[in-house]
């Protein structure tokens, strides 16, 4: 009874028999790439699993922390420069979701405290909730590109407190940390004797083709770090169900906590063994103009969504630096009595205009809205019209 996921408690709200039967759905809620039709997985990736399906090699259950192969494949891509991953390193798990469980179970135990964004994907909560573990939650700052709070973060930490969880890029944020924050983050762990599950699943989903992204293990040999990633948004296949653990501590300060991760992998009997099969090839093959072709998509979307929304009055946004999200700042005061907070604002839009936009409380984030910047620049442009139809009709006059 205590696994609760906050999203559905807020969705459960917005009803699909209560949209404008006049206007068709357009939905900017769901964080899957692949639900709008026009961003499609690379031709490389159909052809791994077909392949791993004809040898027949992957029809039967594989070691609990995952295919040889497919560890040795996420060690060989994630080393860094100042850490050689080996296959000892790497636990393959069923999505980055089953990846975080193990992580934060393997971290803490019931009544232990663990440190997690707001706003932030709501499964940690569900996570740390459904084992008894604290959640406490630091804030990150609206108005300076969502960086970590690290005044607050530091006033929740106890002599229970047991891990930070960081995600970035950010779901559902949109935010990238340079290099000098996330040494301020380290910086912090390391004050405190914190390990940091770092939440990459967007790893590489970033816009400034200038830049690398940078994975927080870059930036530390002394602070212990699992990081969590998969192949769902980078390859545009959530459903195959397939991430990882990696674990980055040169200290070995993790060699006891290893054999808890061990345990938990055991718990299920693996990921899907096809899709780990495949996992080399895809590494492989998938030449580097698919991502690049996937981030100028998502920046466009992106760059499209922060300018629409600099022209609507109520509504503000921060321009999305990677991932495939925005949160949407709404100036209460300015609308009229019938929106009172975001659920309110989401149910009317609902209503009204058959647009569906996710709550910021399902992110612990009252009066934003989070939209996803998958669809086709059509319906962003419809979707867009529409909010900002909606907006002018409720401004406070
Ligand atoms: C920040 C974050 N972490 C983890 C996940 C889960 O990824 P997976 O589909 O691989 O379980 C998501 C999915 O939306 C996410 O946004």
């Amino acid at each position: 009874m205590r696994t609760v996921n906050p999203i559905r408690q807020i969705v459960d709200k917005l009803r699909d028999e209560d949209m404008n039967p006049n206007k068709s759905k357009l939905s900017l809620s769901i964080g899957d790439p692949t639900v709008f039709g026009n961003l499609k997985t690379d031709k490389m990736v159909e052809e791994a699993i077909i392949k791993a399906v004809q040898e027949g090699k992957c029809n039967g259950y594989a070691p609990s922390m995952g295919r040889d192969d497919a560890r040795k494949a996420v060690a060989t891509r994630y080393s860094l420069k100042n850490h050689s991953v080996k296959m000892s390193d790497v636990v393959i798990c069923s999505g980055a979701s089953g990846a975080l469980d193990i992580c934060i179970q393997a971290l803490c135990n019931e009544g232990d405290e663990i440190l997690l964004p707001q706003p932030g994907f709501s499964l940690y909560t569900t996570l740390a909730g459904s084992k008894g573990i604290e959640a406490k939650y630091y804030n990150l700052k609206s108005n300076d590109a969502w960086k970590v709070d690290l005044e607050h973060a530091r006033s929740l930490v106890t002599s229970k407190t047991r891990a930070i969880l960081v995600n970035n890029p950010s779901n559902p944020c949109g935010s990238v940390y340079d290099a000098a924050h996330l040494k301020d983050i380290i910086n912090f762990a390391e004050e405190f004797k914190l390990p940091i599950i770092a939440d990459e699943i967007y790893a590489d989903m970033i816009f400034d083709e200038t830049e690398k992204f940078i994975h927080m293990a870059e930036l530390t040999d002394t602070v212990p770090i699992l990081s969590v990633g998969g192949i769902a948004k980078q390859f545009l296949v959530p459903g195959y169900r397939v991430g990882w653990i990696i674990i980055y501590d040169k200290m070995g300060y993790m060699n006891q906590l290893r054999d808890g991760i061990q345990r938990l992998t055991t718990l299920i009997l693996g990921a899907n063994t096809l899709v780990q099969g495949a996992l080399p090839y895809i590494f492989e093959k998938v030449e580097p103009s698919f991502y690049k072709n996937l981030n100028r998509s998502l920046k466009e979307s992106s760059d499209y969504t922060a300018e629409r929304i600099s022209n609507i009055k109520g509504l503000s946004a921060i321009r999305p630096q990677g991932a495939m999200y925005c949160m949407i700042g709404i100036d209460i005061d300015m609308f009229d009595d019938q929106i009172n907070d975001d659920v309110e604002f989401s149910s009317l839009l609902l209503k009204e205009e058959s647009l569906i936009v996710l709550p910021g409380q399902c992110f612990r984030m009252k009066n934003f809205f989070r939209v996803v910047t998958c669809p086709s620049k059509n319906d962003l442009v419809e979707a867009y019209d529409r909010l900002e139809q909606f907006c002018a009709r409720h401004l406070r006059k």
